[in-house]
């Protein structure tokens, strides 16, 4: 190895320091990037949804042709009836008793969903988010497109920024949430026109 790193001209001690800077970096950005996402509840239509339409939907989607167990799910009204085995497909707040969850953690052949004959698996994080989302209370949404459009209540925001449309009160609340205060207004003239007479 020592060889192969003189040969192209690396110093061995200063090749790994920069590898363990790079391991210390990739660190805390899993760190951060995790606890971001675990203090954010999950989301039907952005985080549960795709999982279904992509490992569920060939065989429990809008097509009636394709569909198994009479069971869909881009409808909510389906993901709370009981299932064969009496457990409800979804119990709201509690995956173990939830069949769907039971599905997609069963190593059975029989049992498991999707079938092993199905090229796709569900992974360990989207089981791990799946559950999350049936313990915080199952949530359904339907796609944003076919949702009311309703008008989000203004956020609020301390001091006297300057805001001249609601936009700017959204981006200011944001960035007084994250400790940020805007800067006076720039002046419109740039340096070099400043410069001019
Ligand atoms: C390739 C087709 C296929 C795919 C993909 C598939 N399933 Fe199934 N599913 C079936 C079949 C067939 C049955 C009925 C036999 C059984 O109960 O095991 C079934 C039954 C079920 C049942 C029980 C329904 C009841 O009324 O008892 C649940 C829950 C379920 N699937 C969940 C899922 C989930 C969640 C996914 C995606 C992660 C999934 N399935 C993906 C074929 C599929």
């Amino acid at each position: 190895m020592t060889e192969i790193y003189f040969k192209y001209g690396f110093e061995l001690p200063a090749y790994r320091s920069v590898v363990a800077r790079l391991r210390v970096c990739l660190g805390w950005f899993i760190v951060c990037s995790s606890a971001t996402l675990a203090a954010e509840k999950v989301d039907f239509s952005r985080d549960i949804s795709p999982i279904l339409s992509d490992r569920c939907f060939a065989c429990h989607g809008p097509d009636s042709e394709a569909r198994k167990a009479d069971l869909r799910f881009d409808v909510e009204s389906d993901l709370l009836r009981a299932a064969d085995s009496g457990f409800p497909i979804i119990k709201p707040s509690d995956a173990d008793h939830s069949e769907l969850f039971r599905r997609i953690m069963s190593a059975d052949p029989d049992e498991m969903m999707p079938p092993p004959d199905f090229l796709v698996p569900v992974t360990d994080s989207e089981k791990a988010l799946i559950k999350r989302w049936i313990e915080e209370g199952a949530e359904w949404s339907s796609h944003w497109a076919f949702k009311k459009i309703q008008s989000p209540n203004m956020p609020e925001i301390h001091g006297d920024a300057i805001i001249r449309n609601p936009i700017d009160r959204f981006v200011e609340s944001k960035a007084q949430e994250k400790g940020l205060s805007s800067t006076m207004e720039a002046s419109r003239r740039t340096p070099s026109q400043a410069g001019q007479p």
